[in-house]
């Protein structure tokens, strides 16, 4: 068969090992049957036999029902604030604090006495140290004088927007350090609305105190 190949083809070079291609194509062939066939075996046997394991891994398909999950559902949702790499992160006014490119006026989310506690919270970590705990700059690292974290409680940081915060705790402000890196977006935003609850503190009379709780005051502060 090879010799009769050889006396068709012109006398170029296509011999391959002495036999023409047209013989190695069909042999080729026919071992890509057998493996087809061999495949084919194999898979039956994988259902039925020993195999059956493999055919079957312990692995979720999408969507299928779990056991495990309280929900029952294989594809649990993502962690609230969680960013896919690359993900953009689209809400100006939660991560940069600006509405329309000015600095926000108003709260990216309501500020409800969890907020608030979490705002105490980390506040007292991260800020107290030089701001004090009640924010008029007199926190401890300030009294061994580092110069000099502002006051709160001036009306330039009274009557600043939230978003002003929000952006030197993001990005830090003259000799203060950024925060960005410690403080989840989320919880920049609940010390923000905690440093207002001291600003309101320190800055109150008695007419912001509710008609029907003065009388807790005791022995009726006056007014400032
Ligand atoms: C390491 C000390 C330090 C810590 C911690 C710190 N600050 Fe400050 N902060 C400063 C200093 C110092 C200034 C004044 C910077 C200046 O004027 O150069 C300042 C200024 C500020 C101002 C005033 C900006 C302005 O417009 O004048 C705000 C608001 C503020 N800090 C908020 C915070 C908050 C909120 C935290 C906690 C997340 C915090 N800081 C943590 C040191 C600190």
């Amino acid at each position: 068969m090879c010799r009769s190949d050889e006396r068709r083809l012109p006398a170029d070079k296509k011999r391959i090992s002495g036999c023409s291609r047209q013989s190695v194509v069909s042999s080729r062939r026919s071992i890509a049957g057998t493996l087809v066939l061999l495949a084919l075996f194999t898979t039956a046997c994988s259902q039925n036999g020993s195999l059956q394991i493999m055919a079957n891994q312990p692995r979720y398909d999408p969507l299928s029902p779990s056991n495990f999950f309280p929900n029952g559902m294989s594809a649990q949702p993502v962690i609230s604030d969680t960013v896919a790499f690359r993900q953009a992160m689209t809400d100006t006014l939660l991560y940069n604090g600006t509405t329309k490119g000015a600095r926000a006026t108003t709260f990216p989310f309501p500020i409800t006495r969890e907020v608030m506690l979490r705002g105490q919270e980390r506040y007292n970590i991260y800020c107290t140290p030089c701001h004090g705990v009640i924010g008029d700059g007199q926190g401890i690292i300030a009294q061994r004088g580092f110069c000099c974290p502002a006051s709160f409680h001036t009306d330039t940081l009274r009557n600043a927007p939230v978003g002003h915060f929000f952006d030197v705790i993001t990005n830090g402000f003259g000799r203060m350090p950024s925060y960005a890196s410690q403080i989840a977006a989320r919880d920049r935003w609940a010390i923000i609305a905690y440093v207002r609850a001291l600003q309101l503190s320190q800055n109150a009379t008695l007419d912001d105190v509710p008609p029907e709780e003065r009388n807790q005051l005791g022995s009726a502060t006056p007014a400032p």
